[in-house]
């Protein structure tokens, strides 16, 4: 696969993951309001989205593994996106912004959580962990 082709099925699968998160969160609003119908057809929208498309592109992106791979992969893209947040969280911080600041320090926090989870199923299954460390 040419590396243009990859960059656009993981931009594909980051549009559609956002979009069926985002449906999902549409649908849950309707369902508030008691439109059932909307709600439907959020979630229909949604459920598509993830199950369908990001299903479809991800396996033509080869994106799943065997499961110790799987958990490695796991473990950094949360390792990797918890520096992100810190970073994040500094930022929103220094603007002012500072519920948008703890959110991402909490989110942060539950992510050290998962990762933590995710590493000792790596540790069961006898696979040596090669767990990142969370920055300051
Ligand atoms: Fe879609």
């Amino acid at each position: 696969m040419s590396p243009r082709t990859k960059q656009n099925l993981l931009n594909a699968m980051k549009g559609e993951a956002f979009e069926s998160a985002t449906y999902s969160r549409f649908a849950a609003h309707a369902r508030m309001d008691s439109d059932w119908d909307s709600a439907k057809a959020f979630q229909d929208s949604a459920n598509c989205d993830r199950t369908g498309h990001f299903a479809r592109e991800a396996a033509l992106d080869g994106l799943v593994a065997q499961t110790p791979e799987n958990l490695r992969n796991a473990i950094d893209a949360e390792t990797d996106e918890c520096k992100l947040y810190k970073q994040f969280a500094l930022e929103a911080r220094q603007d002012g912004d500072l519920g948008v600041a703890t959110a991402f320090e909490d989110i942060c926090r539950d992510k050290e959580d998962r990762c933590t989870a995710l590493d000792g199923r790596l540790q069961d299954m006898g696979s040596h962990s090669h767990i990142k460390t969370f920055g300051a």
